[in-house]
């Protein structure tokens, strides 16, 4: 039986990090939506593309063979990006990639190529996507809708972590600062803002480990508790 799972959240939400290890117990690909627009916003950078010129951008990550590759357990559970056979894991979650990627993800003919690859990969299959508008726009069918949350404080911790691990030492004031400010360029861009989809289950995560917000997902999704099906 096929199955898709939507899992749409702001950012540090913890919503990579779940839909993985969730699509993995599931056995369902896994679909890293926000990387492609990271992927979108370092090929900006490498060919000195504006970052506001989203029809130029567009039609340049049209000519590129954007990929997504599930990774060897040595990797750390990372999901591998390429764009064309050059590997870009590691460079689209810097700080230069970041701090620039909301307005690569609020240009219209962007979204368009992108979210139109997006369902070419979950066509036909089943599997977990993850990002702003997977449930709202993406997949408005997708048999179950999660809406992952977290505290701005607690999102802040989780990313100055992350960003240790990567080598990059941020302050907590300006990652909270920072993440403040996404979350408000994601909720009030024109394009596809990040909103809950009216029938999307809320989970928020402060304070449980990854593992009980994956077997409370995994819960809804064996029950059937998906909002489409009980509301
Ligand atoms: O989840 P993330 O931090 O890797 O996402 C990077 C950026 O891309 C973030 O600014 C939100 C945006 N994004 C989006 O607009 N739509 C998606 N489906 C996924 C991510």
């Amino acid at each position: 039986m096929k199955i898709t799972i939507a899992i749409d959240g702001p950012a540090g939400a913890g919503k990579s990090t779940v839909a993985k290890i969730l699509a993995d117990k599931l056995g369902l690909l896994y679909i890293d939506t926000g990387a492609m627009y990271r992927a979108a916003t370092w090929l900006a950078l490498q060919e000195h593309i504006n970052l506001e010129d989203g029809e130029s951008l567009a039609e340049a990550l049209c000519h590129k063979d954007l990929r997504l590759e599930s990774p060897e357990e040595s990797a750390g559970g990372r999901i591998r990006v390429f764009l064309n056979d050059h590997e870009i894991t590691d460079a689209i979650r810097g700080k230069e990639v970041s701090d620039r990627v909301s307005t690569v993800a609020a240009q219209k003919m962007v979204r368009k190529v992108l979210v139109e690859q997006q369902r070419k990969l979950a066509r036909g299959r089943s599997a977990v996507l993850d990002g702003r508008d997977i449930g709202t726009v993406v997949l408005p069918d997708a048999d179950l809708k999660i809406f992952l949350t977290a505290s701005a404080e607690e999102r802040a911790r989780r990313r100055v972590k992350d960003l240790e691990g990567l080598g990059e030492k941020e302050s907590y004031d300006d990652v909270l600062r920072a993440i403040i400010e996404r979350d408000k360029q994601d909720s009030t861009r024109q394009e596809a803002p990040l909103v809950k989809a009216a029938d999307a289950v809320e989970v928020d995560t402060d304070g449980l480990t990854i593992e009980e917000v994956v077997n409370k997902i995994a819960d809804l999704c064996k029950n059937g508790k998906g909002g489409r099906k009980d509301q």
